[in-house]
C-alpha cells in the first residue's frame, strides 16, 4: 500500500519525506486553510503560487492532489484546466480532486456536475482524484468516468455511524471495521457498516472488473484503522502526519529501548 501525506502544510511534508515514507500528497481546501492560517499567524508572508509550487518540488515523482473549489461542471473543468496549467509543469505530478457530486443537498437532483467534470478532465488526459467518496456504487461510476483515484472517506463514515447511534467518541478514536451492535443489530448506512468497510467494498468492486482506478483510503485518523485499510487491499492510504507518527509507537519498543540504553557498556561506545 501506498502512504500519501494528508497535508497542505510543508513542514509535515517535508517531514513525511525525509523520512522516506511519502509516495503522495493530497490536499483539500480545509486543508490549505490550515497550512495558510498557520503560516500567516508565525508571522511569515505568504505568496500561495510559490508555496503550492514548494509544495510540488518536494512531491517531485510523486502525485499531488489539488482540489477545485468550484461546484458547476462548467466552472469546475475551467478551474480544473487553470490548476493543472499552472502547476503541473513545476514537477509533472499534479491531479484535480473532484467531489464526485457537489449537491448541498442529498436530494437535489440537479447537481451531478461532479461526474461530469470527473469525465471531461480524464479524457482530456488530466489526472482525476474522485473525493467525498461515501459509497461503493459512487466510487464504481467515478471508476467508469474515468477517475485516476477514487477516494472514499473511512472516518466520516465511522462518525455517521457512531452518531445515529448516540455514541460518545473522539475524532481518533478506531471504530471496529467489522461494525458494532446495538439492540442486536449491526449499525449500518445502506449496508456499509465501517469506514473500512466502505474501502473494502470500493476496492472489491475496482479489483474485479479491472478498473485502472486506485482506491485512496482517505480520512484515516489512527494507526489501526490504517492497517485495516492495507489489509482490505487499498491501494493507497492518506495519512495526516500525526498517524504516521503514531504508528510508529508502540510502548514495548520505548521499554526495550529503555534496557538497550541501561545496558550500554562504555568499550562499546568506544570502540575505534
Ligand atoms: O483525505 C480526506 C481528509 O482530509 C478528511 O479527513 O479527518 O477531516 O475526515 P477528516
Amino acid at each position: 500500500m501506498k502512504i500519501f501525506i494528508d497535508s497542505a502544510d510543508l513542514d509535515e511534508i517535508n517531514q513525511a519525506y525525509g523520512w522516506g515514507v511519502a509516495d503522495g500528497i493530497t490536499t483539500n481546501p480545509s486543508l490549505l486553510k490550515k497550512a495558510v492560517d498557520k503560516r500567516i499567524a508565525s508571522g511569515n508572508k505568504l505568496d500561495l503560487e510559490t508555496y503550492i509550487k514548494d509544495i510540488l518540488k518536494t512531491a517531485k515523482n510523486t502525485p499531488v492532489s489539488l482540489e477545485v473549489t468550484e461546484i458547476t461542471a462548467g466552472r469546475m473543468i475551467e478551474q480544473g484546466k487553470k490548476i493543472f496549467d499552472m502547476f503541473n509543469p513545476v514537477a509533472n505530478n499534479v491531479n484535480i480532486k473532484i467531489p464526485v457530486n457537489p449537491a448541498f443537498k442529498n436530494e437535489d437532483e440537479t447537481h451531478f456536475d461532479g461526474i461530469e467534470a470527473v469525465r471531461k478532465l480524464s479524457a482530456e488526459g488530466i489526472p482525476v482524484n474522485c473525493t467525498l467518496v461515501f459509497t461503493p456504487e459512487q466510487a464504481l461510476l467515478a471508476a467508469k468516468a474515468g477517475a485516476k483515484y477514487i477516494s472514499p472517506f473511512a472516518g466520516r463514515v465511522d462518525d455517521y455511524l457512531r452518531k445515529s447511534c448516540g455514541m460518545k467518541f473522539d475524532k481518533s478514536d478506531y471504530y471496529p471495521a467489522a461494525g458494532t451492535e446495538k439492540s442486536g443489530k449491526v449499525i449500518e448506512d445502506n449496508g456499509i457498516v465501517s469506514g473500512i468497510d466502505l474501502v473494502s467494498q470500493c476496492v472489491e468492486i475496482i479489483e474485479q472488473y479491472g478498473f485502472e482506478s486506485e482506491i485512496i483510503a482517505a480520512s484515516l485518523r489512527n494507526p489501526r484503522q490504517s492497517r485495516e485499510a492495507a489489509l482490505a487491499g487499498a491501494h493507497i492510504a492518506t495519512l495526516p502526519l500525526q498517524v504516521i507518527k503514531d504508528m510508529l509507537k508502540h510502548h514495548k519498543t520505548y521499554e526495550g529501548m529503555k534496557a538497550f540504553t541501561a545496558d550500554i557498556v562504555k568499550e562499546y561506545v568506544e570502540l575505534k
